[in-house]
């Protein structure tokens, strides 16, 4: 395979990137490279080339050099246009069609094109599409950071808004849109990302994105230990140093939300018995000199450390180096500290990592990209950013459970190893290789149909799941479909994440949404007759309204929140479901009300629910019922389970299923997890009187 990365700002070189050294020469290329360096191990890549522009630039003249070798199998190439100057990232645009001619013409000249094009930022995806229009070359993108992002942000702070960025910002848009609408796969860092930044362009389409975590420098985090120069610098603030520390590394802007954490602990007595709170809130002289955001942002957690009075318990020193930020966390890792990240909204989290690394639990905000990070790396809990009570609680619960610190602090070693530029390049170049069709055929015409739920049935077991994935692939006239309570592209990553089989259909937000894999690619397609079908009689913010006050819920995570999907969470209290569909009733508004694991409570269009979804996609593929084997474990299952003939309750199932009248047809099956949908379709196979069709 030949994979082609186009990327065009900044000034990119093979070797010691001077990161940093203008506004564009930053992350994304840190990225590029350390994903080139990663795949060049992989033996099927024969050949990378990383296509920039060639500019005149004071920094040297190796960025006009057309050429440059970077290994043996990795080359960088250089195109002029007709500016020959370094151009930042919002004058680029105008060098785009001539930069494609050049690049064209080159491909024209090599002994095989690229298999694939993989397009960084959202001008590099514009010259991939219009490869892709001349020579059919698809082309992945991925945009590093997104406009509209930008613009809300910008938004959010009026005042420094200039005329001149939102021009640039609205042009960066509308490049974005082209370079969205014409890729073939779209690769994601987060969640966030995948599901909220993206779904405010107009080409958003969730089934071509996937998520690739990208991989993290850890290594001088990994194990780091304190320091003395460090210790001094939190510890002159402290009356009992000794005790653990809860830190927070972020710069002190309103969205970090720092004085939230102050806040929490300023309100708990117990808390600031077990623990000193570190802030290491980036470097400042003097507060009044600093950005008018910043200033009132450390002004106020001044004023809540007074009112509070933590003095001799809370360290927020004045300056740090960047070098001294492994022995910040290793100072909390001596003491059995945990590190919190309160934000309002995290895109992606590497602090996180930074301290997972160094072997200490975190406690992170439930919006973004840290529920990706505790989901992978089991390294500690999410709490609501806006509830100081949900932050001190957590914190207690950890200090207070030995086992607990332990078993999460442990879990870094995992994050090290899953945000791992190997393993992006692998998943990568596997999605890539989907892409240009030499994989993944869909099921054209099935016999059957066997859908899943994902969390333990599917998944649970290593071993049960990999005795399930080859038992599927000798299943060729099986389709194989989820049903999960999580959304698209959270089942997708936990799917990859546990080298489960590829769906042909995915069932997502309990049955509120159905995607369909394109029959050669991996790319799934909405169907908007479903959604257009559940809609009915569906009033989202009369929901809300109606459940606004109501007492022993709390909204899920906003990642968790779906244009038909609204869930809680209902932290002991057994009856929260019955109590919603009674409120919601005397407002006169129709939904489907269910729990699950007697925490998670979803709340769905009337019309929608696992058991209406495998139903209507049943119909789609023309199969009667008998065709069909359910499979789950759980409350949010019980509608598919009810619904169809051969449903199959897996060994290790909750909420009380057995004592359910309305399963009594359903196997229940006699081994756990993924064994368990095995013992469900032999069985169910074998006493089909008259119409049995064969146990593979
Ligand atoms: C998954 C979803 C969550 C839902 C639960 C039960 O965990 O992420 O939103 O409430 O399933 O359906
Ligand atoms: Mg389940």
């Amino acid at each position: 395979m030949f994979a082609l990365h186009i990327a065009l700002q900044g000034c990119l070189r093979g070797s010691d990137v001077q990161y940093g050294i203008n506004a564009d020469t930053g992350g994304h290329i840190r990225y590029l490279l350390g994903m080139v360096e990663a795949s060049e191990r992989i033996a099927k890549l024969e050949r990378i080339v990383i296509a920039t522009r060639a500019f005149d630039s004071k920094h040297g003249s190796e960025y006009a050099a057309p050429r440059e070798r970077v290994s043996s199998k990795t080359e960088i190439v250089r195109f002029a246009t007709p500016n020959p100057d370094y151009l930042t990232k919002e004058e680029l645009w105008s060098e785009v069609p001539a930069y494609a001619e050049s690049l064209i013409e080159w491909i024209g000249a090599q002994p095989a094109p690229p298999d694939i094009i993989h397009a960084h930022y959202a001008d590099a995806g514009v010259v991939a599409g219009i490869v892709r229009e001349r020579l059919g070359i698809p082309y992945t993108f991925v945009a590093h950071s997104l406009g509209r992002v930008k613009m809300d942000a910008f938004r959010d702070n009026a005042g420094s808004e200039n005329p001149d960025s939102m021009e640039s910002l609205e042009r960066r848009i509308d490049i974005e849109e082209r370079a969205i609408r014409g890729a073939a796969l779209i690769v994601a860092s987060s969640r966030d990302e995948a599901e909220f930044q993206y779904s405010q362009y107009k080409n958003y389409d969730p089934g071509r994105i996937r998520i690739v975590p990208p991989g993290a420098e850890l290594a001088a985090f990994r194990g780091a230990p304190p320091r003395l120069q460090v210790d001094r610098l939190i510890n002159r603030f402290l009356t009992h140093p000794e005790k653990p520390a809860l830190i927070a590394i972020a710069r002190p802007v309103a969205k970090k939300n720092l004085a939230m954490l102050v806040k929490a602990y300023g309100e708990s007595p117990q808390l600031q018995e077990m623990a000193n709170l570190i802030l290491i809130a980036g470097n400042r002289s003097d507060i009044s000199d600093l950005e008018p955001e910043i200033s009132n942002s450390l002004s106020e957690i001044l004023r809540l450390i007074d009112l509070y009075d933590l003095y001799g318990k809370i360290a927020y020193p004045k300056v740090h180096l960047p070098s001294d930020v492994p022995a910040i966390y290793g100072y909390a890792q001596y003491r059995r500290g945990i590190f919190i990240n309160p934000a309002l909204n995290e895109p992606f989290g590497l602090t996180l990592l930074e301290a997972a690394a160094v072997g200490i639990p975190i406690i992170a905000t439930d919006s973004g990209g840290p529920n990706d990070i505790v989901e992978i790396c089991r390294n500690g809990e999410l709490v609501d950013p806006s509830s100081p009570d949900d932050i001190a609680q957590a914190a207690i619960r950890i200090l207070a459970d030995p086992a607990l610190w332990d078993s999460y602090a442990a879990a870094g070693a995992r994050a090290v190893k899953r945000f791992d530029w190997r393993s992006h390049a692998k998943r990568y170049l596997r999605l890539a290789e989907a892409v240009t069709g030499s994989e993944g055929i869909g099921v054209r015409q099935p016999r059957e149909l066997l859908v899943s739920d994902i969390d333990n049935t599917l998944l649970g077991s290593r071993d049960a799941l990999t005795e399930f994935s080859e038992w599927l692939a000798g299943e060729p006239e099986m389709a194989f479909a989820i049903a999960s309570g999580r959304s698209f592209h959270s089942a997708m990553s936990v799917l990859e994440q546990e080298d489960a089989p590829l769906p042909d259909i995915m069932i997502t937000s309990v049955g509120s949404e159905i995607y369909y894999r394109a029959e050669n690619g991996p790319e799934y397609r909405a169907d908007p007759e479903w959604a257009e079908w559940i809609a009915e009689g569906w009033d989202r913010a009369g929901i809300l309204a109606a459940l606004q006050e109501l007492p022993g819920i709390r909204p899920q995570s906003p990642l968790e929140q779906r244009r038909f999907k609204l869930s809680y969470l209902s932290p002991a209290n057994p009856d929260a479901a019955a109590t919603i569909a009674e409120r919601l009733i005397a407002a006169g508004l129709q939904a489907t009300v269910m729990g699950s694991h007697a925490r998670y409570i979803d709340i769905l269009p009337p019309r929608a629910s696992k058991g209406t979804a495998v139903e209507f996609v049943r119909k789609r593929l023309g199969l009667v019922t008998r065709q069909v084997y359910v499979a789950g474990d759980s409350g949010n299952d019980v509608e598919m389970l009810r619904l169809l003939p051969n449903a199959i309750v897996v060994g290790n199932f909750c909420d009380q299923l057995r004592s359910r009248p309305e399963l009594d047809h359903c196997h229940f099956a006699p081994r756990r997890y993924a064994r368990g949908i095995l013992d469900g379709v032999a069985y169910f196979r074998g006493t089909q009187d008259g119409q049995a069709l064969s146990v593979a």
